[in-house]
């Protein structure tokens, strides 16, 4: 590793103990620290994942670090510091609730803040640097990696938030894409340790859409893959705050549909089934998802489901669905 890689680092570690001890200890943190007691977020998660408050000033970190002898340019480089035309170092976060990004190594290589009210943007997070790609990090993989491998399964989520929560509800296996939707190298890493990803979108129209993708992406890369539905406009964390993470595991988690009955809810709103033509190319659209799916008895599974919605004979759908395999690579 080179030396500005380790410096870098170095004052990522810096700046986690910083940013929490204001959090805990200053006035200004206090603010923050009732936000997050607010939201519902204990002591206990507070330390575990060591969140932290960057004060509103100009340029305390800034001061800070030339302190500890870091080179304010390097410290530019690592996203901590902005500077202005006049060649002027100021700093980056302020004012906002930090999450430290780690990587999977349990490193911090980046930081998350967010505003503590409706200021735009609620998340600032840091660039990318040579340590911090965004869709390459999954955020708590470091925490979440036993657990995913002992369960054989992981619950994604696309907030940090939604995934502090669900981790304080019990659910360990839980990480997340930083609300952009998974990328091939996430999953291909996910599959290495889990054959099973249940997808926990927010429950708006983004998150749907999102979902969709990653569950693409997903299933592409050999895992079963399922998505949890929450109501309208809810997502994990709101729902783990109102109701609890016992009717969150029950409710949502263990009833996320399998990777084709989504698709067939998905597309199903896209359609109006009253009409022949729609009613022919939804069931197009579904037969070339359920003529993918690998296991004889899982494709038998859905044509009988449609079968029976569309009384349709299971010769004529059989006959459909192998047609496709045979073009299929
Ligand atoms: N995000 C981001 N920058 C933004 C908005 C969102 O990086 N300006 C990322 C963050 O990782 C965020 C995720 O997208 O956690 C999901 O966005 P959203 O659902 O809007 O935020 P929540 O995670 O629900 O945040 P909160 O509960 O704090 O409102
Ligand atoms: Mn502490
Ligand atoms: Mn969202
Ligand atoms: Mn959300
Ligand atoms: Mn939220």
């Amino acid at each position: 590793r080179n030396p500005e890689s380790q410096n870098i680092l170095d004052a990522h570690q810096w700046l986690v103990k910083l940013y929490h001890h204001l959090l805990r200890n200053s006035k200004d943190g206090k603010q923050a620290y009732e936000y997050l007691a607010d939201r519902g977020f204990t002591d206990e998660i507070i330390e575990k994942y060591q969140l932290g408050y960057s004060p509103n000033s100009k340029d305390f970190v800034a001061t800070f670090l030339e302190k500890k002898g870091f080179h304010p340019q390097t410290m530019v480089k690592a996203g901590l510091l902005s500077v202005n035309s006049e060649g002027e170092y100021s700093d980056r976060f302020r004012g906002r609730i930090i999450f430290p990004l780690r990587n999977h190594l349990g490193k911090t290589v980046a930081f998350a803040g967010r505003a503590l009210g409706d200021q735009q943007p609620k998340y600032l997070n840091s660039p990318e640097t040579d340590l911090f790609h965004k869709g390459q990090l999954l955020y708590n993989f470091d925490l979440a990696r036993s657990s995913i491998r002992k369960q054989n399964s992981v619950v994604l989520f696309e907030g940090y938030a939604d995934v502090i929560s669900s981790f304080q509800a019990g659910v360990t296996n839980a990480v997340g894409t930083m609300g952009t939707s998974i990328s091939t190298n996430q999953a291909k890493l996910l599959k290495r340790y889990a054959d099973k990803v249940i997808i926990c979108y927010d429950g708006d129209q983004a998150g749907i859409d999102a979902a969709v993708k990653a569950a693409k992406l997903v299933k592409n890369v050999g895992c079963q893959s399922n998505v949890a539905r929450l109501p309208e406009g809810q997502d994990p964390d709101d729902f783990i705050r109102k109701n609890g993470g016992e009717r969150f595991k029950r409710e949502i988690l263990d009833t996320s549909d399998t990777y084709v009955t989504f698709i067939m809810s998905y597309l199903k709103r896209n359609y109006n089934l009253q009409l022949e033509g729609d009613r022919i190319s939804y069931i197009e659209e579904v037969l070339k998802e359920v003529a993918q799916l690998d296991r004889a008895v899982e494709r038998e599974h859905y044509l009988h489901e449609i079968s029976q919605e569309f009384q349709m004979s299971m010769d004529t759908l059989k006959e459909e669905v192998q047609q496709i395999r045979s073009h299929l690579g």
